[in-house]
């Protein structure tokens, strides 16, 4: 993917890209993105990368996590790729603890990873209920205990939650997803709250996004939930690469600027 289609570059102010040394923005920072096998990302690790950024990947498809590691190799940037599933601690720590190795710090994280297995909740499913739980609240807990003692160390860092704007709304089959997405939403914001407490200088986003063009709805198993899809007028969707852009609008602030929260939405979305 070319520079100009992730459309990062329109958001940085000339001084940021330090043309004077030649230098990338996030030249010599070391980030990390779960879930960057597919979708938003797969998008924020190649924008992350192109930004300067060395990136790890990780996620359970590592076939996918490959592809990603070439675009990546590509466009002259350097990635590493750790298999890893974000609802077991232990491998979240393994993840972060190679990261550290390879690199010796840990900038950015983005805890992207997570599931959308919308259900009506009289079908009683139980395990997507649990997976949904364990991916995208637990999963995002493991990051943020993981990268904590080593940014607090540096006295530097920045944790980037991909939330959804389900985290202040339900819509069909929902329930429990727009509960782990408030859930994101509002635990980042009170790690950001007790880290100004203390004026440590780590930031926290989370980016709440609408509608965005990925796989994440395919997983969905309630048949009813697509009949209800069906019902809706067609809009048009936001590409990763939109949602890849707020990341990057996000880690590129001066360091004493926080975005605390994005909402981002197509702009054909009314709800
Ligand atoms: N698409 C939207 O409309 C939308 C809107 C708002 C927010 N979001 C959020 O954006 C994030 C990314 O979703 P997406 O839309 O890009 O969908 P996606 O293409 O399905 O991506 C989901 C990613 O999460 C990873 N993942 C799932 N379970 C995992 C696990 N146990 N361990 C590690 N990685 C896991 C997947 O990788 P593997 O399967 O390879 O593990 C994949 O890379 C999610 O948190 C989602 O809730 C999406």
């Amino acid at each position: 993917m070319k520079l100009d289609n992730i459309g990062w570059l329109s958001y940085i102010k000339p001084e940021r890209l330090n043309q004077e040394h030649n230098m990338k923005p996030l030249e010599n920072q070391i980030a990390i993105v779960t879930g960057a096998s597919s979708g938003i990302g797969e998008a924020t690790a190649l924008a992350l990368a192109e930004a300067g950024a060395k990136v790890a990947l990780a996620a359970r498809r590592k076939d996918r996590l490959g592809n990603v590691k070439k675009k990546i190799d590509g466009v002259g940037g350097e990635a590493l790729l750790v298999q890893t599933d974000v609802s077991a601690r232990e491998q979240v720590e393994v993840m972060v603890g190679q990261t550290k190795k390879k690199w010796g710090r840990v900038d950015i994280l983005v805890n992207n990873a997570g599931v959308m297995l919308l259900s009506f909740m009289e079908k009683l499913k139980l395990d997507e209920w649990e997976r949904m739980i364990d991916v995208n609240l637990k999963g995002t807990l493991y990051g943020i205990a993981a990268v904590l003692p080593i940014m607090r160390e540096q006295k530097s860092g920045h944790i980037v939650n991909i939330s959804s704007d389900a985290d202040r709304k339900v819509f069909h089959g929902s329930a429990v997803y727009s509960a782990t997405k408030a859930a994101v939403t509002l635990l980042s914001e009170g790690l950001r709250f007790e880290l100004a407490l203390e004026k440590m200088p780590i930031r926290v986003t989370s980016i709440s996004a609408g509608a965005v063009t990925t796989e994440l709805a395919k997983h969905i198993t309630d048949k009813d939930i697509f009949e209800v899809f069906r019902t809706h007028p067609p809009i048009e969707f936001m590409k990763a690469a939109d949602v890849a852009a707020a990341v990057l609008f996000a880690v590129m602030q001066p360091p004493h600027v926080d975005i605390n929260n994005i909402l981002v939405r197509p702009t054909e979305q009314a709800t």
